[in-house]
């Protein structure tokens, strides 16, 4: 039997080490590689970056769409609306504006109504992520995915030369951080 003098330290040293592990355990969750902590985020608003937003490259959403009528009228629609969305990205666009795209593509990736079709997209986008650097980049990007899912469907390529012209909706190029203010009051 060790005298209790000792006995007590022994409590009062292993209380502290676990004090010190707690402390520790909190301060990595509180700071995750130098970042701000989910509640910090939060409050900045920016909580989707990290921990607290969908996972970007999960599994696809949708169940099997089948109908190949359906997925033709689908894709049409939805390369349609990729391709006009990357012509009408900024050229030089800001670092929210970077990370608004790829999470854009991503999320339509996971979310796409065509579930086989979606798996397979995720595929590509794991061997290709989403170039985001300009519009020009983006555009030439978004070219090549569709590219690669015609070669799986035998369709014949697309000569991305002529993206340019091909998604030119000719409906200019108006500041649209004064037009997208005003509309979005009125909705
Ligand atoms: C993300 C995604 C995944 C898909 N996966 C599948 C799938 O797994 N199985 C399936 O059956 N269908 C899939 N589809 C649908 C498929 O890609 C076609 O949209 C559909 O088969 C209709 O083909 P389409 O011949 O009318 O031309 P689409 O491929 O729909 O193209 C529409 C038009 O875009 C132009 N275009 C063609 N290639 C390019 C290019 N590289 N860059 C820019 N413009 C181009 C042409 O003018 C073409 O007529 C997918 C669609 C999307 C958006
Ligand atoms: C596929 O969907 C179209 C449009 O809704 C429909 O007319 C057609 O009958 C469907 N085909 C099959 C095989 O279910």
């Amino acid at each position: 039997m060790a005298p209790p003098g000792i006995k007590g330290r022994f409590v009062l040293f292993a209380l502290l080490v676990i004090a010190l592990f707690l402390f520790v355990r909190l301060e990595g969750y509180r700071a995750p590689s130098g970042q701000l902590s989910p509640i910090q985020q939060a409050k900045a608003g920016t909580s989707n970056k990290v921990s607290s937003g969908p996972s970007l490259t999960g599994h696809a959403i949708a169940p099997k769409l089948g109908n190949a009528t359906v997925k033709a009228e689908l894709g049409r629609a939805a390369w349609k609306v990729l391709h006009t969305t990357f012509a009408r990205f900024p050229e030089k666009p800001t670092p929210d504006e970077k990370e608004a795209l790829r999470s854009y593509v991503h999320l339509f990736q996971r979310l796409y109504p065509c579930g086989e079709c979606a798996e397979h997209f995720g595929k590509v986008l794991a061997k290709y992520p989403p170039q985001v650097s300009s519009r020009t980049a983006a555009a030439m990007w978004g070219c090549m995915v569709h590219n690669i899912v015609n070669k799986r469907l035998h369709k014949p390529e697309f000569n991305c030369e002529d993206i340019g012209d091909a998604y030119d909706c000719g409906c200019g190029d108006e500041d649209t951080k004064d037009t997208g203010r005003s509309e979005g009051v009125d909705v």
